[in-house]
């Protein structure tokens, strides 16, 4: 097991390993050009960047923004292929949910892969709508209700 910490991005070049990270986990695999892993909302004020650091180098990133006073979103949810199954995800996750908790929301929304429903699953979130088609990949929204868990 790999020891690591869960951090939130503290400067420029971090912001650039983690889009990096990103974009090799979930761009790379399906063929898209370097760029196309980041959005408009990347920037944005209100969208913090987790990070899981093994040894000094990202090897977990995740995005949460606030899409309301009382929904935020978390996108971008990317673990390094050899450091899979590890707890790696489920501890970022965890990690958004206590700062979302701190910031008042009342629930967290994903638009996930199908291939990661058991995972988000598993940590507790229920999914909701159908499925539909995204970059060619079958997605689907899921929440996690705030308010109800500890
Ligand atoms: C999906 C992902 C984020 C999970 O992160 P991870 O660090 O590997 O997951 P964890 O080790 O915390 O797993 C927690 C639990 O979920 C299960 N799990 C993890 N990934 C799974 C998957 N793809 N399918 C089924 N179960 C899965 C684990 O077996 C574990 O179960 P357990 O508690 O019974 O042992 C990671 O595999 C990943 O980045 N995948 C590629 C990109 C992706 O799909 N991103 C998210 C959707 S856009």
């Amino acid at each position: 097991m790999s020891k690591f910490q869960i951090s939130l991005i503290q400067n420029k070049p971090e912001k650039e390993e983690m889009y990096y990270q990103r974009w090799l986990v979930l761009r790379k695999p399906i063929n898209m050009e370097k760029g196309t892993e980041r959005d408009k909302y990347d920037e944005d004020y209100s969208s913090l960047h987790f990070i899981a650091v093994c040894e000094e180098q990202i090897i977990g990133s995740a995005r949460l923004r606030k899409l309301s006073t009382e929904l935020g979103s978390i996108a971008y949810l990317a673990v390094s292929p050899e450091f899979q199954l590890q707890g790696i995800g489920t501890a970022l996750i965890k990690k958004i949910i206590e700062i979302a908790k701190q910031k008042q929301l009342e629930s967290l929304r994903v638009m996930t892969r199908i291939s990661a429903y058991k995972f988000y699953k598993k940590v507790g979130f229920i999914e909701t709508g159908e499925v539909f088609q995204f970059l060619g990949i079958p997605h689907q929204f899921m929440y996690f209700n705030l308010l109800s868990s500890e």
